[in-house]
């Protein structure tokens, strides 16, 4: 399959339409999802970052046409997913990661023919797709073995492998590394980068509650909780929100008696100062032996009128970095608590 991507049209890659989901529970309606909004365009890599029950699987099953939307619309380059289901499948692609379908008793190459089939692939077509995905998995060695006695990074890879078969344009990407050790996340991260590469305008879209993952991966992150889209950017963007001075620790030897923390407060561009150490040293003169200043600037260029005044005072610098602030902090600001401590409680309505 050769097609253009980038299209000659301008359909985005997902176009979400004030989705909404509610489901029927036991405690009274559940609403997974409230009026969502979002446009990710051809050949980005979209981070949907969210603590559990926010709704992250819930929005990625109705773009995969698993679950229908309670209302609202979607579609996926240009084809809308409750529609047109059929064409919808053809050019996207699912792997959800900790749970695994497939046939415990179909060896690893039985079970890649099996789904080619069901893509709809001609055999020899099909045959030669699943052979070139077991070598670029580097599955070789197990492709005759039975799935049930795979492990769990090897039935990952497997899962990926397969969602590679029909081309898609787009890949859905459910918590794809959760369960995986650092070495097979990492493995996992450099596939869909290369899948990606291979052609341009191929889409990811993925959910995570992993900071990090997101923080690496995402072209661009949607911060979901609750059902709602708290905020929207690349990583850089989102990171300025919640810092907008820039943020350099100064670590000198000691603050010398000239020079005070109102001294570097009085410096142009300069809008906060605070001691994060102070250098001290015991009885032996063992100890810390650097003072750390936390200065926030109006622009990076501020910094140099600080260092001269700290040279010129007589100070030793001993080291200078720029402190960036991690999309945990985002999350906290927005949310309101960390992600890890965040309630999988349903909210009724
Ligand atoms: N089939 C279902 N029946 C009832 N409630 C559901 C169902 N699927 C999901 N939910 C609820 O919808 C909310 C969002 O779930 P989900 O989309 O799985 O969140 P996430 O993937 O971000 O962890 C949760 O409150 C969850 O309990
Ligand atoms: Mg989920």
């Amino acid at each position: 399959m050769s097609v253009d991507l980038l299209g000659t049209d301008s359909a985005a890659a997902v176009e979400v339409r004030g989705v909404s989901r509610v489901f029927k529970a036991k405690g009274g309606p559940v609403t997974a999802l409230h009026e969502i909004n979002l446009r990710i365009e051809p050949g980005e890599l979209f981070g949907l970052l969210g603590p559990n029950g926010a709704g992250k699987s819930t929005l990625i099953k109705i773009l995969s046409t698993l679950l229908l939307p309670s209302a609202g619309s979607a579609s996926i380059f240009g084809l809308d997913v409750v529609t047109e289901t059929d064409r919808v499948r053809r050019i996207m692609n699912l792997v959800a990661g900790g749970d695994f379908s497939g046939y415990g008793l179909l060896t690893v190459r039985e079970q890649l023919a099996m789904f080619a089939q069901f893509y709809g692939m001609p055999y020899r077509e099909g045959m030669r797709r699943v052979d070139e995905q077991i070598e670029a998995f580097g599955i070789g060695e197990i492709k005759d073995r039975k799935i049930s006695a795979l492990s769990t990074g090897q039935r990952q890879k497997l899962n990926f492998a397969r969602s590679f078969l029909n081309e898609p344009w787009i890949l859905f990407l459910d918590e794809p590394t959760i369960g995986l050790d650092v070495s097979a996340a990492r493995d996992v991260r450099d596939r869909v980068r290369a899948f990606q590469a291979a052609q341009p305008g191929r889409t990811v879209l993925l959910t995570t509650h992993y900071m990090a993952e997101a923080d690496e991966m995402c072209d661009r992150i949607a911060i979901v909780d609750h059902g709602r889209i708290l905020a929207q950017g690349t990583p850089a963007e989102l990171k300025r929100m919640v810092q907008k001075e820039s943020l350099f620790i100064v670590g000198v030897d000691a603050l010398p008696p000239t020079m005070s923390v109102a001294n570097l407060r009085a410096i142009p561009g300069v809008i906060s100062v605070a001691m994060r150490d102070e250098a001290t040293f015991d009885a032996t003169g063992v100890g810390s032996p650097t003072t750390r200043l936390a200065i926030g600037l109006k622009e990076d260029g501020a910094l140099g009128g600080v260092i001269s005044a700290l040279a010129g005072a007589g100070a030793h610098l001993r080291e200078i970095s720029k402190s960036e602030p991690t999309l945990e902090e985002v999350f906290v600001q927005l949310v309101g608590r960390g992600i890890a401590e965040s309630s999988e409680e349903p909210r009724s309505e």
